[in-house]
């Protein structure tokens, strides 16, 4: 065993002034064996969150949105929204938290390169821009390096409803002077951003909009939800056709943010990897759909508690290999195949885990197999077959979801791991080591 570091209380760190200490070179250290006990509360959804604070553009008035988790994509798209002319407010602590966006005046329909570069999300500004200034001018987007991550899909879509759409100079240029008309939009594969950005686009449309093969994710029904309340007329929320009247003008709304079922994902399997019992509040297994019942077949129980939540107890010994198959929503998310990987490096068998959503998403199996992880890849397909140990060794986080993958696999490896690159981490996963530290985990955070 390698003598275990001090471990330095995080309340001493350095923090930026939104409470959070983060920065490019920060590490995380785990040592693992571990098992995780006691309650992880589950924060609002980024992937809901991200393109609510979008939607505010559509309106003059303000949009009060509730539960709200802070992260460094949040900031990083309040900047974007900032850049436009929107007020970005956050209020309150805790559970009471969120963040109010104002587009009273639109100053700009602009999102530059090296704002909307670090974020894909930040690329969806494009609808509400075209829709209620019938102009943008959108850098192509960044983000998690998991593929080629075209945008064809919404530009095709905006094209079906009237936007005259240039691509130079590494700028989406758009415009529909007088205004978008609705359309028929097919999408041949199912998008979660292209989906959020056409149903906004359409709301402040002339005419109706029908658009085929939509993403019935929770959170493009939680955006639906909200752009109801903010006097759009969507039909068809959670099923793959959606049917938009388009209406002149969208006022305010106040709204509740869904919990995030992917941060409740990865701390499930934390809580499995780590040969523990707690209980993620705020959310049931229905939230985490496909991925309960892949949990269950790897022996982990799950029951849901009186109150609202769900207890998660690691099997007696290793966990038994289980396959999947990333798919859109219901099936299993591809958010978490990286993390359940971590989970599966110390299975009992062989598990095949396959990624049918993006084309470049396994850069976590080098990572992996730095902890002793024996692990190939075939095609979209990697193999994963169990080993009793994983040893603690340096590794690097390549994006955000591999990032708690790494951590997960920590969790249980013998030794002190170090996670570097931890800011794919501070994106997408809010006060992560206060979590866990909470549930007994030893993990803390370096500054270098
Ligand atoms: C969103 C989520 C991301 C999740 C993904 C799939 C947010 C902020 N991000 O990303 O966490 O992993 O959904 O559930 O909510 N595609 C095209 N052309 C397009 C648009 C997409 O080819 O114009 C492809 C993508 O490259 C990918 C697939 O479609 O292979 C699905 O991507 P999409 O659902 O659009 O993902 P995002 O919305 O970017």
């Amino acid at each position: 065993m390698p003598p275990v570091p001090k471990m330095p209380s995080s309340r001493n760190q350095p923090k930026n002034p939104k409470g959070q200490a983060t920065s490019r070179m920060d590490r995380i250290l785990i040592e693992g064996g571990v098992p995780l006990h006691g309650e992880l509360a589950i924060s609002g959804s980024k992937n809901a969150v991200l393109p609510l604070m979008v939607a505010a553009l559509l309106s003059e008035e303000k949009l009060v949105l509730r539960g709200t988790p802070r992260l460094a994509d949040t900031r990083t798209l309040a900047q974007v929204l900032e850049g436009l002319g929107a007020t970005v407010e956050e209020f309150g602590n805790g559970p009471g938290e969120g963040v109010s966006v104002q587009a009273a005046k639109l100053t700009s329909t602009r999102a530059p390169y090296e704002l909307v570069s670090k974020m894909r999300a930040s690329f969806w500004v494009i609808g509400p821009l075209l829709a209620r200034a019938g102009q943008a001018q959108v850098s192509l987007p960044g983000g998690c390096a998991i593929g080629t991550r075209p945008v064809d899909l919404y530009l095709k879509g905006l094209e079906a409803l009237g936007a005259d759409i240039d691509v130079s100079g590494g700028y989406v240029n758009a415009a529909a002077p007088h205004g978008l008309t609705g359309g028929r939009i097919d999408l041949p594969f199912v998008s979660v951003g292209a989906t959020h950005v056409l149903m906004m686009a359409a709301a402040l449309a002339k005419g109706e909009t029908l658009i085929t093969n939509a993403a019935t994710e929770p959170e493009v029904v939680d955006v639906g939800h909200c752009l109801q309340a903010m006097g759009a007329q969507i039909d068809g929320l959670g099923t793959r056709t959606l049917h938009i009247r388009g209406v002149a003008r969208l006022g305010g709304a106040d709204h509740q943010v869904i919990r995030d079922r992917i941060e409740a994902g990865a701390f499930a399997l934390a809580v499995a990897a780590s040969g523990g019992k707690a209980t993620l509040t705020g959310i049931g297994a229905a939230d985490i759909g496909a991925l309960a019942s892949s949990l269950r077949l790897a022996g982990v129980d799950l029951a849901e508690t009186g109150t609202q939540g769900l207890q998660i107890c690691a099997p007696d010994g290793r966990p038994k290999a289980t396959h999947i198959t990333t798919e859109a929503y219901p099936g299993f998310a591809t958010d978490l195949q990286a993390p359940f990987m971590g989970l599966m490096c110390c299975a009992e068998g062989v598990s095949r885990i396959r990624e049918t959503i993006f084309e470049n998403r396994f850069m976590h199996v080098q990572e992996l197999a730095r902890l002793g992880a024996d692990i190939s890849l075939e095609g979209d397909t990697a193999i994963v077959t169990g080993v009793e140990k994983l040893h603690a060794a340096p590794v690097m986080a390549t994006d955000l979801r591999a990032s708690v993958t790494l951590v997960i696999a920590g969790l249980m490896a013998e030794g002190v791991t170090e996670i570097n690159r931890v800011y794919h981490l501070d994106r997408g996963y809010e006060r992560i080591e206060e979590k866990l530290s909470a549930c007994g985990a030893r993990i803390w955070r370096e500054r270098i």
